[in-house]
């Protein structure tokens, strides 16, 4: 067997970056576009732990959802294939988690300017991070301490504040 082939899958793309990013969004035309499956980490823990992560958050911390993160990847990485993954913005917190996610496929980090991010989830009430006083500066703050991480976890950068749904999937569809 090609122990090599069967780590480095290579034929899938993963979507990192900041919550409000447009992993989803982008995710799911992407796969379209190109004819592959969609899967995001969120939903799959949500289906494995039958609750929502507002409820995992609250009901078991964050710590634990992250040790779901960790195990939901390695999981993932030996199953996938063809697939398009967003990943949820906290993925590349834990160092073990840039390996995998490399490990998992092509790494697109999806960036964007707080305000562009404010303004895309500012209405949506399920991301337990954000649900403070100061959302916009909560932003700021969260970005900048994980900034160098989202880095060291990818393979390209992606600016998506054009939001220009063309453009964008251009960059992400591109043969490597
Ligand atoms: C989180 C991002 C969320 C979700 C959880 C924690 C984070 O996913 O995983 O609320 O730490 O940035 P999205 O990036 O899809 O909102």
């Amino acid at each position: 067997m090609d122990l090599k082939r069967r780590v480095y899958k290579k034929d899938n793309r993963v979507l990192i970056g900041f919550m409000g990013s447009g992993k989803t969004t982008f995710g799911k035309a992407l796969a379209g576009k190109l004819g592959m499956h969609f899967l995001d980490t969120d939903t799959y823990i949500e289906k494995q732990a039958g609750k929502s992560i507002a409820d995992i958050f609250a009901e078991d911390g964050e710590e634990a959802f992250r040790k779901l993160e960790t195990e939901t990847l390695v999981y993932l990485r030996d199953h996938l294939e063809n697939t398009v993954l967003a990943t949820g913005g906290g993925m590349p917190l834990r160092e073990c988690n840039a390996r995998l996610l490399k490990e998992t496929g092509r790494v697109f980090y999806l960036t964007a300017a707080p305000q562009v991010i404010y303004d895309r989830i500012k209405d949506s009430t399920d991301r337990p991070l954000l649900q403070g006083e100061n959302p916009y500066g909560r932003i700021c703050e969260l970005m900048k301490e994980r900034k160098s991480r989202y880095e060291a976890a990818a393979d390209e950068l992606v600016d998506t504040n054009s939001n220009d749904m063309e453009e964008i999937l251009d960059v992400l569809s591109k043969p490597f």
